[in-house]
């Protein structure tokens, strides 16, 4: 048994952590019995110089006939100031949208070995931190209509359209609600339907998908006031579901709180098994190439490719245990490496999971 694997390594520190993820990938089918096809193909800052343009067409056919996506990260200073449509980044909101993945599924998650790495009071983690933040991917105000008016006059002005349809808020409310059944059964719909009309009508699509789940628990919160309170006291959320927008940035915040941005994978679905698996992290130019980032949040994305695209949940388990294990024995890469331990480079973590996925 083969799986397809499109990868995309990106920019910056994209390489570098999706080779250390391929290695454990590969260690886990060698002990499971399955294996992988990769077809490394150019999206972001590297498509640019190669092909004139961030998603080229054969990435995204190759894409669409895989059984999963692999992904780094895109985007760095050789890049700014490109037009818009023709960044690194809109080459990934591109083939988020080619590929229709609506559902972007983050946890956060703390780790007893890492509990000294978050900057929040340990009273405040209590005995743990575990929310999923479910970030509607495809529409709001990352896809709306953007322009300028008055170029060069006394009155330039620029806008961006947040905008949501019923059907776009349907889909990953409902998500939302048949993940909160497998979970602790509380959903908090984060808006700011206080002054957004897009967020009234966000507030009540929920409201509505929310009467087919009696047994979920609803609640609603102003982003600001979610915001403070991811700080406050992070233990009353359970699942988060929110706007493309807000999501992006409750999803840094709640990332930051269990230590560092280099520990949160990611998972971005449709409406079939396909899926695309990234780090939440960027592509961290200044480090790039110096074997200095944390692979770990790319490796816990295949975990999760292996649980929500390939059916393997028990070799998605396998990987997270190996990196509990290899945290618990205390090594650390530079970004975590302040709650203690011993530093490691991005390479030898890699090679200390695999040696964990082999001895399990
Ligand atoms: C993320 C990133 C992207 C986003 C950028 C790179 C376009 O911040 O995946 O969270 O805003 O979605
Ligand atoms: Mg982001």
């Amino acid at each position: 048994m083969k799986y397809k694997i499109t990868v995309l390594k990106g920019d910056g520190i994209g390489p570098e952590v999706v080779d250390q993820a391929i290695a454990v990938l590969n260690a886990v089918g060698e002990k499971n019995g399955f294996g992988f096809d990769y077809h490394e193909e150019l999206m972001g800052g590297c498509a640019i110089d190669a092909c004139g343009e961030p998603l080229p067409q054969a990435t995204l056919q190759m894409a669409k006939s895989s059984d999963a996506v692999l992904l780094g990260a895109v985007g760095g200073p050789k890049w700014e100031g490109l037009p818009g449509g023709k960044t690194p980044e809109s080459g990934l909101l591109g083939i988020r949208a080619g590929l229709e993945l609506y559902a972007n599924l983050r946890p956060a998650v703390i780790y007893q070995a890492l509990r000294d790495a978050s900057p929040l009071k340990s009273e405040i983690i209590g005995d743990n931190i575990d929310i999923l933040v479910f970030r509607e991917l495809t529409g709001g105000i990352y896809f709306g209509e953007r322009g300028r008016t008055g170029a060069g006059t006394a009155g330039e002005a620029a806008y961006d359209t947040e905008r949501y349809s019923v059907g776009e808020v349907e889909r990953i409310a409902r998500l939302a609600f048949e993940a909160a059944g497998r979970r602790s059964g509380l959903v908090t719909s984060v808006d700011k339907a206080n002054v957004l009309e897009s967020s009234k009508l966000w507030r009540e699509v929920v409201i509505k998908v929310s009467k087919e789940y009696p047994d979920i628990r609803l609640n609603h919160m102003y982003v600001d006031n979610a915001a403070m309170q991811l700080i406050r006291n992070p233990r009353q959320f359970d699942i988060i579901v929110t706007s493309n927008l807000f999501g992006d940035i409750l999803s840094d915040e709640a990332s930051m709180i269990t230590g560092s941005i280099g520990m949160l994978p990611s998972a971005s679905l449709g409406s079939g098994t396909l899926g695309l698996y990234e780090p939440i992290h960027g592509s961290a130019p200044d480090i790039a190439g110096q074997d200095k980032a944390n692979p770990i949040a790319t490796i816990l994305s295949t975990a999760m490719m292996l649980r929500y695209s390939l059916g393997q949940a028990a070799s998605a388990e396998l990987i997270e245990n190996a990196v509990k294990r290899v945290l618990e024995k205390g090594f650390r890469t530079g970004d975590i490496v302040s709650a203690g331990g011993q530093a490691v480079g991005t390479r030898e973590m890699g090679r200390l999971i695999v040696e964990e996925v082999k001895n399990s």
